[in-house]
């Protein structure tokens, strides 16, 4: 379906009287002092359940204050269908006019008042109404009249999707910030070129079909994962820290009207199985974002209660847990200050069927009929290169899942998870088929951290599981009938510009003969990482580098970051800091004196709090195989990948089929 143009002129003479790019915002999807929520231009599948809220601001003070700060409290809502009557929220829908809430917040106009800490007061007058659909595609209006003669509205479609099922089943991999620099330079590291040509290929470079997403928020350009991850889940964008909500100004991180999310419509819809991979903490945001509705991706505990049993406190589509939750994060099922309500979740798991590994020898040995979870760390994986290279790193590490003191041992990796996964799935979902999420989170954090080497090992380490995937989807038989879908939920300024000559750069005394290491054109050279051969099998296999510490390596770099040294080459002892503070408690960061000791100084572009790099604005490439696969080819918006996937999964339907109201 080709992307709607609809309303361009008036879109343009809005955008007039708002200065675009605005650091602070009053709320980021309301420019008016009537906010409908979802806003303007937002997209539904047929029958996806989700909440509207209108709120009615009054600033108090500041440049917009406006009725003495006395908030309206008689507004009215409307929604009218294509050119249609405009009917009351509550007759639509058929439900009880909502009570009336009433709250304040404040907020900075610019970073002035921020420094001079006069925040602006607003009051708020809102109504919520729960668990709505809209079944007919189409166009529809919803205006909120307020102030007696303001008026906002927002434009709503509901897109005609299929209700045919095309693949039986999806394996959606995320390369967490993963961009198209960071696979050609993974590629690089791994593979060998003999004149210019390569000898192998990542199982991505075989992918028939490869496409952009733009993964903006719905009010920033840049993302974080909560809000991208929830676009792709759901369709919906959001707010940044937000998922599975649009966000509201209300200080309850819970309250925030929600959106139906893929896994919530495919169990209600044909009842199949579906699970989650990650190597991050299974409360972090890719994972959690599958069933999580919260403004605030911090609430770890209470999301993965969601995440077993639902939202329990709002009424919502009625949810049983995940068949498959793999990951890291034993600080929420530990009883204690990380779980929610203190309570043990791996007998709150156990109490509901599911089977519990600790470590990747019980994961094996774990059955494929029983729900499984498993948690094989706290906080996240360590990655790939300190799992496979650098070993003795782990044994410094404080992890173990039992909450026991020491290092988690008998680590499974993203590969081990995920086809023990399809394993369970596969016998799980039967003829219902079943959805998978599996994430490479550290290509992200090492990202952040300016540790390449790290990230990259992930990255090979995420197409190994994609290679190992395909030939397990072959071997069940079930290859034609899965459509797998390989995406990121945003992107890093990173990117590769020479070879560095390691041994030439640590002889150096002064910063600036240390930055003549770095070959540049026709110095570039080519990369000694390169030692696998097709068939030859090192400690790690083929299609990983044999050698991750040559003299010659890669000189990348990032678009943004912390003042840090750079000095190129693997860290051995592990993962980088690359700023620190330099006074106790403050959060004003220079250059870490102890990360790379003998690199040159990098003053930083960032603002001073930030000690890592950030994500950046690049579209991220979409690769597919299998049913819909050519669905997936060309440019287009995050939520899209949500319609692709939905439409593939026959999720469109516009019947009626809620099994309850939840009244
Ligand atoms: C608004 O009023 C509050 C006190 O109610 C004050 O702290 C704040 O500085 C005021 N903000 C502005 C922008 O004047
Ligand atoms: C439910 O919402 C309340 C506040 O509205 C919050 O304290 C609690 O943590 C939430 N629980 C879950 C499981 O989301
Ligand atoms: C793995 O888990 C099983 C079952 O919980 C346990 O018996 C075994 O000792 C664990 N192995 C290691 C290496 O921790
Ligand atoms: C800062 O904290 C470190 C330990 O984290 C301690 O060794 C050091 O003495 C502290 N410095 C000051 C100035 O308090
Ligand atoms: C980095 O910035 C500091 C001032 O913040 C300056 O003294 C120093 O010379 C700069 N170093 C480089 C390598 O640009
Ligand atoms: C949905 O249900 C309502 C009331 O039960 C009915 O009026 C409406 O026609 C139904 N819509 C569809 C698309 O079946
Ligand atoms: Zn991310």
């Amino acid at each position: 379906m080709l992307p709607k143009l609809r309303s361009a002129v008036v879109c343009l003479t809005a955008s007039l009287s708002i200065a675009s790019g605005q650091t602070f915002r009053r709320l980021g999807t309301c420019p008016e002092l009537g906010c409908v929520l979802p806003p303007d231009q937002q997209e539904f599948l047929p029958g996806q359940q989700f909440d509207i809220r209108f709120e009615v601001h009054a600033p108090k003070n500041g440049s917009e204050a406006f009725n003495n700060g006395v908030a309206d409290e008689k507004f009215t809502a409307t929604i009218a269908k294509g050119g249609g009557r405009p009917k009351s929220i509550a007759d639509f829908f058929k439900l009880k006019e909502p009570t009336l809430e009433t709250w304040t917040f404040s907020w900075h106009e610019d970073l002035f008042a921020q420094e001079a800490k006069t925040p602006s007061i607003v009051n708020v007058a809102s109504k919520i109404y729960r668990r709505v659909a809209l079944y007919e595609p189409g166009e529809y209006t919803v205006t909120l009249n307020y102030y007696s003669g303001k008026k906002t509205t927002a434009q709503w479609t509901v897109r005609p999707l299929a209700t045919k099922k095309k693949a039986k089943n999806v394996v959606f991999f995320i390369g967490d910030g993963m961009t198209t620099n960071m696979i050609t330079a993974a590629r690089l590291l791994a593979h060998k070129t003999v004149n210019g040509k390569y000898q192998s290929l990542l199982a991505l470079d075989k992918f028939p079909v490869v496409g952009h997403q733009m993964s903006h928020s719905i009010d920033t350009f840049i993302t974080d994962s909560a809000n991208s991850a929830s676009a792709l889940y759901s369709g919906h964008k959001s707010t940044v820290n937000a998922m599975g909500v649009y966000a509201d100004s209300s200080p309850d991180p819970f309250d925030d009207p929600k959106v139906e999310t893929i896994v919530e419509l495919l169990k209600r819809i044909w009842g199949s199985a579906w699970g989650a991979v990650s190597t991050a903490f299974l409360a972090d945001a890719t994972p959690i974002a599958l069933t999580g509705h919260s403004r605030s991706r911090y609430t770890y505990g209470a999301l993965i209660d969601q995440a077993l049993n639902g939202v329990s406190n709002y009424s919502w589509t009625k949810m049983d847990g995940p068949d498959v939750y793999f990951g890291g994060g034993a600080e929420q099922f530990l009883p204690g200050s990380g779980s929610y309500q203190g309570k043990d979740y791996y007998a709150e798991f156990a109490k509901k069927g599911y089977s519990i590994s600790l470590n990747n020898t019980a994961l094996s040995a774990a059955s494929n009929r029983d729900k499984a979870l498993g948690v094989f760390c706290r906080s996240n994986f360590p990655v790939w290169l300190d799992r496979n290279i650098f070993k003795e790193n782990l044994d410094k590490l404080n992890n173990d899942p039992s909450g026991a003191k020491g290092s988690a041992k008998d680590l499974p990796g993203l590969k081990e998870m995920t086809l023990k996964a399809i394993d369970v799935l596969h016998t799980r979902g039967g003829q219902q088929g079943f959805f998978l999420m599996s994430e490479a989170a550290s290509i992200d954090k090492q990202m952040h951290a300016l540790d390449y080497d790290r990230a990259l090992g992930d990255l090979l380490e995420l197409d190994d599981t994609i290679r190992a995937t395909i030939e397990k989807l072959k071997q069940l038989r079930i290859l034609d009938d899965t459509l797998i879908v390989v995406s990121a939920d945003h992107g890093h300024g990173f990117d590769v510009f020479g070879s560095a000559d390691t041994k030439y750069l640590n002889a150096k005394e002064d910063d600036r003969d240390k930055r003549n290491a770095v070959g540049v054109y026709e110095n570039s050279g080519l990369s000694q990482y390169v030692v696998a051969q097709p068939g030859v099998s090192y400690n790690t296999g083929p299609n990983f580098p044999l050698n991750w510490d040559p003299r010659y390596v890669i000189a990348a770099g990032m678009g943004a970051n912390p003042d840090h040294r750079e000095a190129y080459g693997v860290d051995k002892t592990g993962p980088r800091s690359p700023a620190a503070t330099i006074v106790n408690g403050s959060s004003d960061y220079y250059v870490n004196p102890k990360d790379k000791p003998n690199g040159f100084v990098v003053n930083g572009t960032l603002p001073t709090d930030q000690s890592q790099g950030v994500h950046s604005l690049t579209d991220v490439p979409v690769y597919a195989l299998g049913p819909c696969q050519d669905a997936f080819g060309g440019t287009y918006n995050n939520i899209d990948v949500f319609y692709k996937i939905a439409d593939c999964l026959g999720l469109g339907h516009g019947t009626n089929k809620t099994e309850d109201r939840g009244k």
